[in-house]
């Protein structure tokens, strides 16, 4: 598959091991930054990743900060973009199952290495399960296509 992964600062390392161990599974791993722990914005790399997504250039993407949290909302912005903050396997398989998220997140500093793998391997292995889902997918976008007042 191809899979970008994007992180800011507080989700370099994990990002790193993540990006090292997808790639040795024989993934095609497109990391398009941050490239080390300095202070960086996190809604920045959302975008250059998620662009990957939309462009079907990537599958899906793999994102991180700190928390997962941030850059799950600055993914959100973006229509057609469905991030799922993931924390454990069961959020991982649900969020492909019932949400068919095309973008995960995960927190640098609140997940470890050998869990992160698992939360991958298991979105990975998960497939939509569409019906009833999928008609709440369909309410989402009309949410985007609405002209909010602001
Ligand atoms: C950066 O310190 C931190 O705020 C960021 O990585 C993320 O956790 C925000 O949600």
């Amino acid at each position: 598959m191809n899979i970008v992964i994007a992180s800011d600062h507080g989700g370099y390392t994990l990002k790193t091991q993540l990006a090292e161990y997808l790639s040795k599974k024989g993934e095609n791993v497109i990391d398009v930054g941050t490239y080390s722990d300095v202070s960086c914005d996190y809604p920045d790399f959302a975008q250059k990743a998620c662009a990957l997504v939309l462009s079907k250039e990537a599958d899906f993407a793999i994102l991180l900060c700190g928390t997962g949290i941030g850059i799950s909302i600055a993914a959100n912005k973006i229509p057609k973009i469905r991030c799922a903050v993931c924390s454990n396997v069961e959020t991982a398989r649900l969020a492909k199952e019932h949400n068919n998220a095309n973008a995960i997140a995960l927190g640098g500093r609140i997940v470890k290495f050998n869990e992160a793998k698992e939360i991958v391997d298991t979105y990975m292995s998960a497939s939509f399960a569409g019906g009833r889902h999928q008609v709440r997918l369909d309410k989402i976008l009309s949410i985007e296509e609405r002209q909010w007042k602001i």
